[in-house]
């Protein structure tokens, strides 16, 4: 939720610092009263009283993130934490607090009526059945992204909510972002012009970024529960890359796609209001750097086909220039999104004497075209509209109002800002660029049967 500027540092480049001569505005957001917001709309202890009891199933890196963002939000409180590594049953307890139980076994938490709701972040193929788990003991979701392993179980897992009338959100956190709601208004407000291409990159350089992640010493089948963490992926013998760098294999995530081109499809759906599922997909990209038994490339980028739009998205490991970024391109205007900011810049599209045209006639053609144009356009040009830049503050944490809102939602019962087909459709996405890219043909969507086609 964007509020009106009230901490507007105005700074007003004057003409000439800015391409054309624009002047420049600069904005430091607010972050909304959202996170203070109580469920029931009453005190932080909520319409009944109390504060909405969750527990988190995976407390790894991500739940552990979870935890501590949660800390943040006054609507709810963590009574409890799975994991099947041991040792991150104290993590979690780090995160959160000494006092909240831990278990190797997720469905004990959803036998406990006194919990509300489930966040779900285990490795992605463990999604489906947590949250299908969680719904049959009549939780609420907070599901991690991408919310899918595959076609087939994001399709049960919509149904799943919808016949359970569950809130589920999925959680791609930007969406919740006060500068991702800046960019939808000024999207919405048609400033942008025709929009038909958007380019979008998350690039990251590190051993880190490309997910080899620390083992760390402990890590055994004694302390690990390896035939729970298969499930039903292929068997195979205890292996802790596996275990914890699950990103790079086909068996438990997504790569690229499904750890970032989903934040990515998530921020242009809600930027744009554009949730559905993209016609076509063409992949290319490879493993060039990291050849270390991985199945994800280490390169991916994808072209999608949406009504009306061409999206491509691309992500490197191997040179991270310009980070995390979303471009949309319209007729009257360039939006970028970038890391903590975003930029509006307008098109100069005021009328000009084109000259380029005239090249190929004689001087005297030249000559009365300009006059024809001079005469034809007597008032001086409209000065161009500023370019104007928006910034978050120092330290705003959109996970925090992420889970805020799926807080007042489980209270309300109305709806979240990230819905199951919203993040069905961000998910689908991901699998059709995998789809191309394994296939090494163009992903066809077939809305109709809900399956990918080559
Ligand atoms: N929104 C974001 O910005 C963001 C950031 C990072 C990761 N993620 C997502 O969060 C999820 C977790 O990622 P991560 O980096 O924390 O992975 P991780 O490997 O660090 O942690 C996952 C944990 O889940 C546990 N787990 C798996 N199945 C389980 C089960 N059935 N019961 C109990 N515990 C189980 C594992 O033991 C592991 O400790 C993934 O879906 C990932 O894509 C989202």
């Amino acid at each position: 939720m964007v509020q009106s500027m009230t901490r507007r540092g105005f700074v007003r480049l004057g003409a000439g610092a800015v391409a054309a001569g624009a002047a420049m505005k600069a904005t430091l957001l607010e972050p909304a009263a959202m996170r203070a917001q109580t469920v029931g709309g009453g005190s932080a202890g909520g319409a009944n009283g109390r504060k909405i009891r969750f527990v988190s199933i995976g407390t790894g890196i991500r739940g552990c993130d979870l935890l501590r963002s949660a800390r943040q939000v006054p609507t709810g409180e963590c009574v409890g934490a799975a994991d099947l590594y041991r040792t991150r049953h104290q993590a979690a307890k780090e995160a959160w607090g000494a006092e909240i139980p831990t278990t190797g076994d997720y469905r004990s938490l959803l036998d406990r009526k006194d919990v509300d709701a489930v966040f779900v972040a285990t490795s992605d193929h463990h999604h489906r059945r947590v949250t299908l788990d969680a719904i049959a003991a009549g939780k609420d979701v907070y599901c991690e992204k991408p919310i899918s392993h595959s076609v087939a179980d994001g399709a049960a897992m919509v149904d799943a909510v919808q016949a359970g009338k569950r809130i589920f959100q999925a959680g791609s956190q930007r969406v919740s972002s006060i500068l991702y709601k800046k960019a939808a208004e000024i999207y919405r407000s048609g400033r942008l012009g025709e929009v038909h291409w958007i380019d979008a990159q998350i690039n990251r350089n590190s051993p880190g970024g490309a997910w080899v992640y620390p083992i760390p010493p402990d890590a055994s089948p004694e302390t690990i529960d390896w035939k729970e963490f298969l499930v039903d992926a292929p068997e195979r013998p205890f292996d802790a890359a596996r275990f914890f760098r699950w990103r790079c294999f086909a068996d438990y995530g997504a790569g690229l796609a499904g750890d970032l081109f989903v934040h990515l499809l998530s921020g242009i759906q809600g930027i744009t209001g554009m949730n559905t599922v993209a016609s076509r997909a063409y992949s290319s990209g490879g493993i060039y750097h990291f050849n270390d038994g991985r199945d994800f490339p280490d390169l991916l980028e994808t072209v999608y086909d949406y009504p009306g739009m061409q999206v491509h998205l691309h992500c490197n490991q191997n040179n991270n220039d310009g980070d995390d970024r979303i471009g949309i391109y319209g007729s009257l205007g360039t939006m970028v999104v970038a890391g903590n900011s975003l930029t509006f810049t307008p098109q100069d599209v005021r009328p000009r004497f084109e000259t380029y045209g005239w090249n190929g006639m004689t001087a005297a053609q030249k000559r009365q075209g300009l006059e024809e144009w001079n005469a034809a356009h007597p008032a001086p040009p409209a000065a161009l509209g500023e370019t104007e830049s928006y910034a978050l503050p120092p330290g705003y944490d959109d996970t925090a109002d992420h889970i805020a809102n799926f807080f007042s939602a489980v209270e309300t019962r109305e709806h979240v800002v990230e819905d199951e087909v919203f993040g069905n459709n961000a998910a689908i996405g991901c699998h059709l660029a995998n789809y191309s890219y394994f296939h090494r043909a163009v992903a066809q969507w077939d809305a109709a049967a809900k399956t990918i086609k080559g």
